[in-house]
């Protein structure tokens, strides 16, 4: 035999017996009993998916495969979980089984250690804690933040009419309000809504977002991380990246280290002094202390992306609500003043009187259902989930937007009707009721959003006091408001809009 030939057959049959092995390990797969689009090998289903209306794609695909389907983005299996009861026995009843985190290296890049995109650990579990204790030392229900949000409301009201009748950019607004917040809450201080610390946090928070979008071109050194050392071919990433990274750190550590030289124990001001304290406190068997200066920014940094990208989203949907529909803003407006003086302050305590409004608030968060899949899970070890067998390792997604919008228990599920949410006697629906069980979009178990009743309360109080000072309407057109239209990137993004504000009184 010739030497050519000898070598084209040595490589036919090494060719063979790859195909054979990868063929006989699929079928031993697990995971190809589950359902889903067929796809290309190598490749899977990436050239089917648009990354910017990802929602909808798995929202056609969960009518079509069910409680549980199967994706495959560069021949990794993606496992969706589509129905409530699947997603619920994934997040609560098998315990911490799904409760991991895929490793996202450009996160990882950026903010080293963090509550949000770490898998589970026990540094994991500490700087949950930590962030979980925090939110409640200086989050809602506490005297100081519901003083910090009046009075953060008081400033607002106070540029609103500075401004006269000149219209407002609803991005601008919310931005300022939730920095606003989110500063007086970690720093301590009180803060004007277009405070310059104010405009620095909003800049890091998108020169991080900016360089970690899970739907950008960058994606692919999340999928395939050994791309990452081939630095020449990903300079824009690269760049991107550091530059994300030293804002982020010389933003956050300058914070740390002023607050570090003015701490004083008897005098706490919010959550950093709360975590200064836990450093100072809390020491290790090394003798050195539990919670770093790394761990610290990433928990900063935690609270910033975490607070300020939904927090403003919501209020963008909430104005393209209250333009959309002028009844239901009046309906608000009627029942503000039917509880409340024009001049009394609305405070958190009140929000039981005002049942349409927190079945509006209700609707509002099941309409948007923002964070469309909750953040990626990951199975830590091989489970189960429906009947399925799960592989450890394998990357799961809740699809809490099929849920929210599911056509078999939501009549018109894309559409705003507050309604659904009242009993025949206008009151509130019970927490156990299924319209209110089907409403996943803070996560269950022990990956829950610890930033829930914190969002809620903030956006109550700013819909609330807005509402009962001003009428609002649009300045120019309308854009449209369809959270089947909305582009994905990180979260869904309704279109900002212009507000024009007139004093009621
Ligand atoms: C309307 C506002 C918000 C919505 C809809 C929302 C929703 C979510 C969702 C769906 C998750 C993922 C749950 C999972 O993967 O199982 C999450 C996680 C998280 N949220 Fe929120 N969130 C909101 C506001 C906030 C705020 C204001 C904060 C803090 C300032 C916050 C902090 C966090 C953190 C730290 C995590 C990660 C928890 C972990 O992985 O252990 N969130 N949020």
């Amino acid at each position: 035999m010739e030497r050519k030939e000898l070598v084209t057959q040595v490589l036919l049959a090494a060719a063979a017996f790859l195909v054979s092995y990868f063929f006989i390990k699929s079928l031993k797969n697990p995971l190809r009993k589950i359902p889903g689009p067929s796809g290309y090998p190598l490749l899977g289903n990436i050239l089917s998916l648009n990354p910017k209306n990802i929602h909808n794609q798995f929202y056609e695909m969960a009518r079509k495969y069910g409680a549980v389907m199967k994706v495959k983005i560069f021949g990794k299996p993606i496992v969706v979980l589509n129905s409530r009861e699947a997603c619920l026995e994934a997040l609560i009843k098998t315990g911490t089984d799904f409760q991991g985190r895929p490793p996202l290296k450009r996160n990882n890049m950026v903010v080293p250690t963090n509550v949000v995109f770490s898998n589970l650990s026990d540094e994991q579990a500490m700087l949950r804690r930590l962030f979980t204790k925090a939110m409640k030392a200086y989050g809602p229900g506490v005297a100081h933040l519901e003083n910090v949000m009046q009075d953060t409301i008081r400033g607002l009201v106070d540029g609103i009419d500075q401004k006269g009748d000149q219209a407002i950019e609803s991005t601008e607004l919310s931005i300022g309000y939730v920095c606003c917040v989110l500063a007086s809450m970690m720093f301590g201080e009180k803060y004007s809504y277009d405070d310059e610390l104010c405009h620095q946090m909003n800049q890091v928070n998108s020169q991080v977002i900016e360089a970690t979008d899970p739907f950008s071109s960058g994606a692919v050194l999340d999928a395939m991380p050994f791309l990452y050392d081939f630095k020449f071919l990903f300079r824009d990433q690269h760049k991107k990246l550091d530059s994300a990274n030293e804002a982020a750190t010389t933003f956050i550590q300058s914070r740390i280290d002023d607050a570090k030289q003015s701490f004083d124990a008897n005098h706490m001001r919010g959550c950093l002094d709360f975590f200064i304290e836990m450093q100072k406190n809390e020491i290790g068997a090394d003798g050195k202390p539990l919670l770093d200066d790394v761990m610290l920014r990433g928990l900063l940094m935690n609270f910033l992306t975490a607070g300020l990208e939904t927090s403003r989203r919501s209020l963008a949907q909430i104005f393209l609500d209250l333009l959309h529909d002028p009844t239901l803003q009046k309906i608000l407006q009627a029942e503000i003043d039917s509880q409340f003086e024009p001049t009394q302050t609305i405070a958190l305590k009140d929000k039981v009187k005002l049942p349409q409004m927190e079945a509006y608030m209700l609707e509002h968060l099941r309409f948007l259902t923002q964070v469309p899949f909750m953040i990626p899970h990951m199975a830590v070890r091989d489970t189960e989930v429906a009947g399925y067998k799960i592989p450890a390792d394998t990357v799961v997604l809740m699809n809490s937007y099929h849920v929210a919008h599911n056509p078999d228990v939501f009549d018109e599920p894309f559409k705003v009707k507050p309604d659904r949410f009242l009993n025949g006697s206008g009151e509130l629906i019970d927490r156990d009721h299924p319209l209110r069980q089907n409403f996943l979009g803070f996560g269950a178990g022990r990956r829950q959003c610890p930033g829930e009743s914190f969002a809620k309360s903030r956006i109550f109080l700013f819909l609330a006091n807005i509402l009962q000072k001003y009428d609002v309407k649009v300045e120019g057109e309308l854009p449209e408001r369809d959270v089947r239209k909305y582009p994905m990137s990180i979260l869904l993004t309704p279109p900002s809009v212009k507000v024009r504000f007139t004093r009621r009184q």
